[in-house]
């Protein structure tokens, strides 16, 4: 492991930017479908404002774990707590996104972003703020269109807007990126940093990419089972430390390091001369 990797419950503190975001705490938690143990023993710390990237192989269990982040599935052992209370349901202090945008097809932008806005939000109010959110994405020119008239891109971004609209605390990512060529997926990233300063909320997000993980987190928490014992299910392998500010130059020598031991630590060789 290495010296930039910490024990599972390592806390960062809490960045100056983090008013409206919210901690998330989960406390020896577990999943088991029937009699296949998915999940166990999960104990992590996320600090209100964090960015938290989760790796791990096909099928460990991440996104089983957003799911019970966001209370849309409950956990079979263990607690999950959002700023100090109880998860229990389907959390609105929670907004998740997923690989695919999931937009209303016969819906503008706009209408598609004002779903996210809580219940009881006025008109004018709510219009203004879906306007606000889709400047942010970069949007403000394509609010009236409908989502097949925009890129994979642009569908993605409007789905962020919407994911925003209620001003999570919590923003839980499943791949958000994975569907998306590597030139759009960059930009995406930038974006989404943009996005953490200008809307101060927690983002845990699910990655296969190693490299976009270094770029965006505060931590990689690598989730796996052991070899040893894979029946027992996945649980945190590793906790890195991702050092350095961003926006990071993304062929930042210790980071090309830290990618080596997280490809090692989902057991893909990375072969580097030196
Ligand atoms: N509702 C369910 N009922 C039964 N098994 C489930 C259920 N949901 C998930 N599983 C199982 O839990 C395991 C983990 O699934 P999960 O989707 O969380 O993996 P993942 O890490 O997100 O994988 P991927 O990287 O491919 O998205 C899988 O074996 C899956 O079959
Ligand atoms: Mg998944």
């Amino acid at each position: 492991m290495s010296t930039a990797s910490t024990s599972p419950s390592a806390t960062l503190s809490q960045p100056s930017s983090s008013a409206g975001a919210l901690g998330v705490r989960l406390s020896g938690v577990g999943r088991t479908f029937d009699s296949k143990v998915v999940l166990r023993d999960v104990d992590l710390d996320i600090a209100a404002g964090e960015i938290v990237a989760l790796i791990g192989a096909s099928g460990c269990g991440k996104s089983t774990l957003l799911r019970q982040i966001s209370g849309l599935d409950q956990p079979s052992t263990g607690r999950i707590t959002i700023d100090g209370s109880p998860v229990a349901g389907i959390d609105l202090r929670c907004s998740v996104g997923f690989q695919e945008p999931r937009l209303l097809p016969w819906r503008s932008l706009e209408h598609n972003t004002e779903l996210g806005l809580p219940r009881g939000t006025a008109k004018g109010e709510g219009r203004e703020r879906v306007r606000e959110l889709l400047r942010l994405v970069g949007l403000g020119h394509a609010s009236g269109l409908r989502p097949r008239q925009v890129s994979g891109g642009m569908a993605q971004r409007a789905s962020l807007a919407r994911a925003l609209a209620r001003r999570p605390g919590v923003l839980v990512l499943d791949e958000p990126f994975g569907a998306l060529d590597a030139l759009t997926r960059l930009q995406m990233q930038d974006l989404l940093l943009d996005v953490h300063s200008a809307e101060p909320t927690t983002i845990i997000l699910v990655t296969h990419d190693v490299d976009e993980a270094l770029y965006l987190a505060d931590r990689v928490v690598l989730l796996g089972a052991d070899p040893q014992a894979p029946a027992d299910g996945a649980t945190i392998r590793s906790i890195t430390v991702v050092p350095g500010a961003r926006p990071r130059d993304r062929g930042d020598a210790t980071l090309a390091h830290l990618r080596v031991e997280l490809l090692d630590g989902l057991g893909v060789s990375a072969h580097h001369s030196s």
